[in-house]
């Protein structure tokens, strides 16, 4: 037996948009109407993208009755050798984590998020063994407390992060490279980040933080192209992708997939 992987398969669970969009969460944003069918077209070129760039997309049945089931990052984490089922901060969000114990079962051990602890997946960033995790309205001490006695005997460092003005961590900070984040500072302290690289969104883009790293490629809305102006002055490659409705409901393109390595872990 060698310790070799296989070649990467890089999965990406996705569920469309449903008409029941115009009804989601809103936090920080005022509600302004969705145009639906460009909500559905929007994420199935984002799916192609996702597709284009080396994902096999596992689909989850849509779900007309859950207005945020889209947006699939907060219903769970996936690591290298465990997936965990997270416990969305708002009650009406949490059905949508239903069918992912038996979707993630194929690939991992499935650990989860139990009450009184919430945890929305956008509220977790990943930079090697190092996990960040935004303290915002959707995660609690008790889902961060969970987290870190799933993730610490594996090996990962767990830091909470405060987080001042937006919904969740991914809405300030995401790595647009192994070792490079893309930083709103008005929501977040990059001090917490020292270690890491750092590109600073425009200052007329707060919400061009939100980036989705892909096989060396970062899907980025197009919404947001003085902030693409920097990342591909830093020599980041770039995919801007129209996210404009999507938007409308407070996401960003990291919250409408979750990509994950389909091969066995490696042998430690
Ligand atoms: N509409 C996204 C959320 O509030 O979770």
């Amino acid at each position: 037996m060698t310790n070799e992987r296989l070649p990467q398969t890089i999965v990406a669970v996705t569920r469309q948009p449903s008409a029941s969009l115009a009804r989601c969460e809103l936090l920080h944003l005022p509600r302004r109407e969705i145009d639906y069918a460009q909500a559905r077209r929007q994420h199935s070129r984002y799916e192609d993208e996702l597709s284009d760039l080396g994902c096999v997309l596992l689909r989850l049945p849509p779900a007309a009755e859950l207005p945020d089931a889209v947006f699939v990052e907060d219903t769970c984490l996936v690591l290298d050798d465990l997936a965990i089922v997270a416990r969305p901060g708002v009650p009406s969000r949490r059905p949508e984590t239903e069918p992912l114990a038996g979707l993630l079962g194929a690939f991992r051990p499935v650990a989860f998020i139990e009450a009184p602890g919430t945890l929305d997946g956008g509220d977790v960033v990943r930079l090697g063994n190092r996990v960040f995790v935004g303290l915002s309205s959707r995660t609690n001490g008790a889902g961060l407390e969970q987290l870190a006695a799933h993730l610490v005997p594996r090996g990962y460092t767990v830091h909470p992060v405060s987080l001042n003005g937006c919904l969740h961590l991914k809405t300030a900070l995401t790595a647009v490279s192994p070792d490079t984040l893309l930083v709103n500072r008005s929501w977040v302290a990059a001090e917490a980040f020292a270690a890491a690289r750092t590109i600073d969104v425009h200052p007329d883009e707060p919400f061009g933080a939100n980036a989705l790293l892909v096989n060396g490629t970062v899907l980025h809305s197009a919404s947001h192209p003085r902030t693409r102006e920097r990342l591909e002055g830093s020599g980041i490659r770039v995919r801007p992708v129209e996210f404009s409705e999507l938007e409308k409901a407070e996401a960003g393109v990291t919250c409408c997939c979750v990509l994950f390595d389909a091969g066995l872990p490696p042998r430690r």
